[in-house]
């Protein structure tokens, strides 16, 4: 058992606390991890304010890197010492989706089997299975990826989650190909890697759209060709007059919200895909003309973690990353302590941070 620090949400709506959280040792194919580096998604902020669901207390944090410190009975695949990236989809192998050999969609996919608590043994609930703010965290052993330990724990991090779904959201589901014109709308962390994967990918152009100024000069520097202030500028008309009138091949939705979804869905080219990757509340709804949907053909998207396959993106993406083509150090806007989160979600709300990084 191990007593560490963790940054926990305890009801809706009110402010994070670092709490002492009790850390179970690991059993039967489960892990011990020394957390790194965990970097702040909107996930975790959704988490806070009850959207995801109303499992309260949340042990929050689910972007992260960090040592493997013990294995518990039957951990093969990790050994301590190694160096591992967290994910919150580790696959199964046996379920309907697996045996199909789409293990990316794995509808049975694995978490730790015993509760991390708070130090009156209140159980927590761990954000995406994950719960990485703090010093140390448990988690299944197919949650633990290992990749080369020569990556800064901030930047490999960071691929646990945000970056991976939006690099995914490009070039898995959206299937980007070289020569494609990409619409991204939305320019957090999430978009911003949408937009470094259109590019890996080999997109001709990749439009930006945001309503916020600043996240459209950073999205540049992620390598997008032009960019829209969807405060200013109607969007679907923007894509469609930078594209001859015709509208982007691929349109991916990094918001989550309904309105959003339509433009990208109306942004698109005939035949188009829209990849929906930013996270709804449960009580959003879209409404769309059918002959719309069918008339305009194409895909309709949703996009889970990237559609990524850990054991096989994660290791793959930090060589990308070791040969300086794929710039995960950009995402890191600051780095924080434990103490800093509740700080990281105000400044994430008010848009000055792409991310914020807790480093323990
Ligand atoms: N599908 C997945 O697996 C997955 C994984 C991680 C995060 N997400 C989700 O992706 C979304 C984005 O996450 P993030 O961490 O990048 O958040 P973020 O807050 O950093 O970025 C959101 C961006 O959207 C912009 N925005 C807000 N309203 C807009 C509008 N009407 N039009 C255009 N832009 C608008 C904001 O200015 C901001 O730049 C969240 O919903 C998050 O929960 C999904
Ligand atoms: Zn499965
Ligand atoms: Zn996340």
């Amino acid at each position: 058992m191990n007593e560490v620090r963790g940054v926990v949400a305890r009801a809706k709506g009110e402010p994070v606390t670092v709490e002492t959280v009790v850390v179970p040792d690991p059993g039967v194919g489960e892990v011990l991890v020394r957390v790194q580096a965990c970097g702040v998604c909107h996930t975790d902020l959704h988490y806070r304010e009850g959207a995801i669901n109303d499992d309260f207390p949340f042990l929050l944090g689910h972007e992260a890197a960090g040592i493997i410190e013990t294995v518990g009975e039957g951990v093969t695949e990790v050994a301590p010492g190694d160096f591992v990236i967290l994910n919150w989809r580790a696959v199964c192998g046996e379920c309907r989706s697996c045996r199909r050999g789409r293990p990316w969609y794995c509808f049975s996919t694995a978490n730790a089997t015993q509760k991390m608590t708070l130090g009156d043994g209140t159980p927590l609930s761990a954000a995406l299975g994950i719960g990485a703010f703090a010093e140390k965290t448990l988690v299944a052993a197919g949650q633990a990826t290992k990749v080369d330990p020569r990556a800064r724990p901030e930047a490999a991090g960071l691929l646990g989650c945000g970056v991976m779904a939006g690099l995914g959201a490009a070039m898995l589901t959206g299937e980007v190909r070289r020569g494609d014109t990409v619409a991204v709308f939305g320019c957090g962390g999430v978009g911003n890697a949408a937009i470094a994967g259109a590019r890996l990918a080999g997109a001709a152009r990749v439009i930006a759209i945001d309503i916020d100024a600043r996240k459209l000069v950073w999205a540049k520097e992620f390598g997008a060709t032009d960019v829209v202030d969807s405060r200013e500028t109607d969007p679907v008309e923007a894509v469609k007059s930078l594209t001859d009138g015709n509208g982007a091949d691929v349109c991916i939705e990094a918001v989550g919200r309904p309105e959003v979804m339509e433009q990208a869905f109306y942004a698109r080219d005939l035949a188009g895909t829209l990849v929906q990757v930013g996270v709804p509340d449960p009580s959003m709804r879209v409404e769309l003309p059918m002959i719309e949907f069918f008339g305009r053909g194409g895909a309709l998207k949703p996009s889970w973690y990237g559609d990524c396959l850990p054991s096989r993106d994660f290791p793959a993406l930090i060589d990308l990353y070791l040969q300086g083509r794929l710039d995960l150090d950009r995402f890191v806007s600051e780095t924080i302590d434990l103490d800093g989160v509740e700080d990281a979600f105000h400044k994430m709300e008010r848009g000055e941070v792409l991310r914020s990084v807790v480093v323990l």
